[in-house]
């Protein structure tokens, strides 16, 4: 049985920090132990908020070696991808709903020499991406309707986890994002998620305390569920 807590990662996201210390903020979570920086884009069309751009995330992968995880909510991905790609980012996610040829946008992300994912939202069915999920490195199950931080988890997304996670390989990473809290990260984790964003959760108190907090039930929901 591969070890319950080998395969959990904790991605905390900036968009919950402080912006004017950022430095300070991926310093804090760097000795915590997070697994992977999550950096939410926001174009104010896909989703109705704005956030941070390429120039952000450049002056973050200056500033730390933590695996960045991008979040593109935005319109056409792929056109955007190969900036962020430059600019440092490890991984790009684009979200099923925006893309008319998935497996085409899959394939043009990873030809920029990044890691791929594919996000869908609350509202859209796990068969959307039936076919596309073979060929990613992650799958982003939204646990929330994206555009901001600090919303409440939404318990009806766990059966479309349920029904994603044994369509993955052991070495592709289920990720939920949206309301993730020591009190409902259990919940995602018995659905299947391995690997867990939080914002609120994270830079809301001490992030080092958050962390932990996050990692002792999401592992505890793990040793459940094997
Ligand atoms: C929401 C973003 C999330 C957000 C999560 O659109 O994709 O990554 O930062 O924030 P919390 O953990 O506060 O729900
Ligand atoms: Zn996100």
């Amino acid at each position: 049985m591969p070890d319950a807590n080998a395969n959990i990662r904790i991605a905390p996201s900036l968009l919950a920090a402080d912006f004017a210390r950022l430095g300070d903020a991926i310093a804090a979570v760097e000795q915590a132990g997070a697994d992977q920086l999550h950096l939410d884009i926001m174009d104010g069309h896909f989703v109705p908020n704005l956030s941070i751009g390429v120039p952000v995330v450049e002056s973050v992968s200056r500033c730390t070696d933590l695996f960045l995880d991008t979040h593109l909510m935005i319109e056409e991905p792929v056109r955007y991808a190969p900036a962020f790609a430059s600019a440092g980012s490890d991984l790009i996610t684009f979200h099923i709903e925006v893309v008319d040829h998935p497996r085409d946008a899959v394939k043009a992300i990873r030809d920029l020499g990044v890691k791929v994912g594919v996000a869908l939202n609350p509202g859209t069915p796990a068969e959307s991406i039936f076919g596309v999920e073979e060929l990613v490195d992650l799958v982003l199950v939204m646990t929330v309707w994206p555009g901001f931080g600090g919303q409440s988890f939404i318990a009806d997304t766990c059966p479309k986890i349920e029904l994603i996670a044994p369509r993955l390989a052991p070495h592709q990473w289920l990720e939920v994002d949206g309301g993730i809290t020591p009190k409902t990260v259990g919940r995602a984790v018995e659905a299947g998620a391995n690997t867990l964003v939080a914002g609120s959760s994270v830079f809301g108190g001490d992030p080092q305390e958050g962390i932990a907090q996050l990692r002792d039930a999401a592992i505890a929901a793990r040793r459940e569920r094997h």
